[in-house]
């Protein structure tokens, strides 16, 4: 699954000690595992093997340079939802042309920026932006790469907050809608159209809602393809991870019915036969399956603070360093750095430092009886971690290492009180 375990009682990073990447670099820290973001792009590429297709990393998920630059080594491309995305994957040596532009507001900067560089194709979301894409490709001379981004209305069933594939969310154009767009889109000097592309959701467990979505849009596809040349079905990103090992062997599940969590063989094995017949290239967009369980976020405790019935253990990461648990009440497993098998376990509130109430990681979750000064770990948060981090309470943003067998690189620095007021003025 990843390459965070212990040696004895130490966890180890590959074949580092924690202990030792903490030493030397401080806390919090994330460290990110190099086998396990290969071993994960690997196993999705090989499982889809049967069928022609591209894995177009999405970079929102984690995009460290060296991140970027590990998975594009390895063949992927990028899914990119902004102008600083694809500046990040060039400089991390993707190439453009292997890059697809998302995301429902793209500026014109940003529209021209991607035409300059060359872009596989733009997922366009509405009409309007339809519109703009031509109207800055027609005054460039040249013609846009374009794929319409198509909502199926099938219901993920995950997170209401990461649920993207129903009438009720701002993202794509309605079934209904979409041949008729085509159909316009066709007249439009600026653009080529190149594909279809669709994405339910992020942390799908189950392979259901993707069978269903992709069995709903297979056809539309295959017309496509006859009536304007299309060459690509991107089928989007949204594999879920396991995120609690308990729920894995059965435990109380978040996923419908199954007691394992989606792999992608089931995925592959499920999906494949719907599209490969379509003659068209297949893409896909995974962020958190290549990297969420390739990362751990290391925090200090500071202090433990017993009030009325409860025990707080409040370490030195907060919801600025990781804001899933805040955000969505997402689990992240939360493991000693030091196992000491003799002591206790006590219903605990792991908190950070920010002042806010919703700074907290786990409510009366049974932990070791965690003391002043122990390091503890975060598990599975290389993805949607440091990404979404933040400066707020002032706080610097925490170092990231890449790991690779006894080897940790810096890949990039902790920040500074400089960092934080850096272009601000009096
Ligand atoms: N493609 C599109 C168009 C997307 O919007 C997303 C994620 C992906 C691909 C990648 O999805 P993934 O394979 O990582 O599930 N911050 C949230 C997740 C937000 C997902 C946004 N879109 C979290 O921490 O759970």
């Amino acid at each position: 699954m990843h390459h965070f375990a212990y040696d004895q009682e130490r966890l180890c990073a590959e074949s580092v000690s924690v202990e030792v990447l903490v030493s030397q670099h401080g806390t919090p820290l994330y460290a990110y595992s190099k086998s396990t973001l290969e071993d994960h792009y690997r196993k999705l590429d090989q499982a889809l093997a049967g069928v022609d297709h591209r894995i177009l990393f999405a970079m929102k998920a984690n995009s460290n340079l060296a991140v970027l630059k590990t998975l594009a080594d390895l063949g992927a491309g990028f899914d990119i939802v902004s102008g600083g995305e694809l500046f990040r994957a060039i400089k991390a040596g993707g190439a453009p042309s292997s890059c697809t532009f998302a995301g429902v507001g793209k500026t014109v900067e940003e529209i021209r920026y991607a035409l300059e560089q060359g872009v596989l194709a733009f997922n366009v979301e509405s009409e309007a932006e339809l519109d703009a894409i031509d109207r800055v490709a027609c005054g460039m001379g040249v013609k846009a790469p374009v794929a319409l981004r198509v909502n199926p209305n099938v219901d993920a069933g995950t997170h209401s907050k990461i649920t993207t594939g129903t009438y009720e969310n701002k993202f794509g154009i309605a079934y209904e809608q979409i041949e008729a767009i085509y159909q316009r889109a066709s007249g439009l000097h600026g653009i080529r159209l190149a594909g279809l592309q669709t994405h339910i959701g992020s942390q799908i467990t189950t392979v259901a809602p993707f069978q269903r979505a992709i069995e709903k849009l297979a056809p539309l596809a295959a017309k496509l393809k006859d009536r304007f040349g299309i060459s690509f079905f991107d089928i989007g990103g949204g594999l879920g991870i396991v995120y609690d090992p308990a729920l894995e062997s059965g435990g109380e599940g978040w996923w419908e019915g199954d007691d394992k969590p989606l792999t992608p063989a089931t995925y592959a094995k499920t999906l494949a036969p719907i599209v490969s017949g379509l003659g068209l290239k297949i893409l896909v967009e995974p962020g958190r399956f290549i990297c969420g369980n390739a990362g751990i976020l290391v925090a200090r405790v500071l202090y433990v603070k017993k009030t009325g019935s409860k025990r707080f253990v409040i370490v030195d990461a907060a919801m600025n360093d990781l804001i899933r648990p805040a955000f969505y009440e997402s689990y992240h497993q939360i493991v000693p750095v030091r196992r000491d098998l003799s002591r206790p376990l006590l219903p605990t509130d792991v908190v950070g430092p920010i002042c806010e109430s919703g700074d907290v990681f786990c409510k009366d979750r049974p932990l070791p009886e965690f003391q002043e000064g122990d390091l503890v770990a975060f598990l599975s948060a290389g993805a949607y971690g440091f990404a979404m981090s933040s400066n707020y309470n002032s706080r610097p943003r925490a170092a990231e290492l890449l790991v690779s067998g006894d080897q940790a690189k810096v890949v990039r620095q902790r920040e500074t009180w400089d960092d934080l007021i850096r272009g601000e003025s009096l």
